[in-house]
Formats: structure tokens, C-alpha cells, sequence
């Protein structure tokens, strides 16, 4: 069963931003495994907007904010995204799917969250 849904569209200029007028942003918003992975990438801007795009996406199916390092998002061996969430079990999905794409000025995720019936 579909317990929710969220989208979310990010520039990733926004990120970039925040990142060179505060040092202490990236640390905020995202793991130190997400910071890693992004930095290995040609524009890692884009990279983190969609996980930042991710975390933001999740809230709304939430239907409320959590912690932003509680979220990580990981590869699989694939490429394919998946999301890690802290201490999952205090919430009532059971099962949760992520989609993200990126352009250089753009970011976008969706995330769906499902329950066991
Ligand atoms: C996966 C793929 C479709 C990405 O498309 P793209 O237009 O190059 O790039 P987008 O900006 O839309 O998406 C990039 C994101 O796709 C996600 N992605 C990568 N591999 C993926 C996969 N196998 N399945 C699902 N999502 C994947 C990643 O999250 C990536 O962003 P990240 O590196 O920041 O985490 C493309 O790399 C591809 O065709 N790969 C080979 C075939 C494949 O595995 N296809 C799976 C879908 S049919």
C-alpha cells in the first residue's frame, strides 16, 4: 500500500550558493558518505541538489521534516539510488522508493514510501 508520495525541483545554483557562503552547510544538510560520493563528480553541485532535492521530497511524503543528516542517500552497485533513514523504524512506512535526475541547472527527486499490508 502507498502510504505517500513527494516530489521535489531544485536549482542547483541554490546549493552552490549556500555552499561557498557558509563552510558549515554541507556538513548540515548532508553525510559525510554524500559529501564523498559527490566529490568524485565532474559537478558535484548537481550531485548534491538532487540529494538535497531527495531529502526535501522525502519530508513531503513524510508530511513532516526530519533531521537532514538522518537521511542518506547511497548508490547501489547498479548506480541506482536508495535512501537510509536513521532509527526507520520510528515511522510508519515499511518500504521506501527514490528517483532523482539532474541537469546542470536543475535537480529534481521523487520518493514514494510503502507500508506492508
Ligand atoms: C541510470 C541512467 C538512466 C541515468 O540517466 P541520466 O539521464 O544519465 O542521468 P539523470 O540525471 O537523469 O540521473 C542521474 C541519477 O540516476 C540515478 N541512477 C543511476 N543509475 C541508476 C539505475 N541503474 N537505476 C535507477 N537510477 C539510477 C542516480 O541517482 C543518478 O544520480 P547520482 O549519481 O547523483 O546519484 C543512465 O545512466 C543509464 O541509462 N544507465 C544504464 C542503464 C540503466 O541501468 N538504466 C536503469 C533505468 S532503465
Amino acid at each position: 500500500m502507498i502510504k505517500g508520495v513527494g516530489i521535489d525541483i531544485i536549482e542547483v545554483g541554490r546549493i552552490r550558493n549556500s555552499a561557498e557562503k557558509d563552510p558549515r552547510f554541507l556538513q548540515r544538510i548532508f553525510t559525510p558518505q554524500e559529501i564523498t560520493y559527490c566529490q568524485g563528480k565532474k559537478n558535484k553541485y548537481q550531485h548534491l541538489a538532487a540529494r538535497f532535492a531527495s531529502k526535501e521530497a522525502l519530508f513531503k511524503a513524510l508530511g513532516k521534516r526530519i533531521k537532514w543528516t538522518d537521511v542518506d542517500m547511497v548508490n547501489l552497485n547498479s548506480g541506482k539510488p536508495q535512501l537510509n533513514i536513521k532509527a526507520k523504524e520510528r515511522y510508519s512506512f515499511r518500504h521506501v522508493h527514490v528517483s532523482v535526475s539532474h541537469l546542470a541547472d536543475y535537480a529534481a527527486a521523487v520518493v514514494i514510501l510503502e507500508e506492508e499490508e
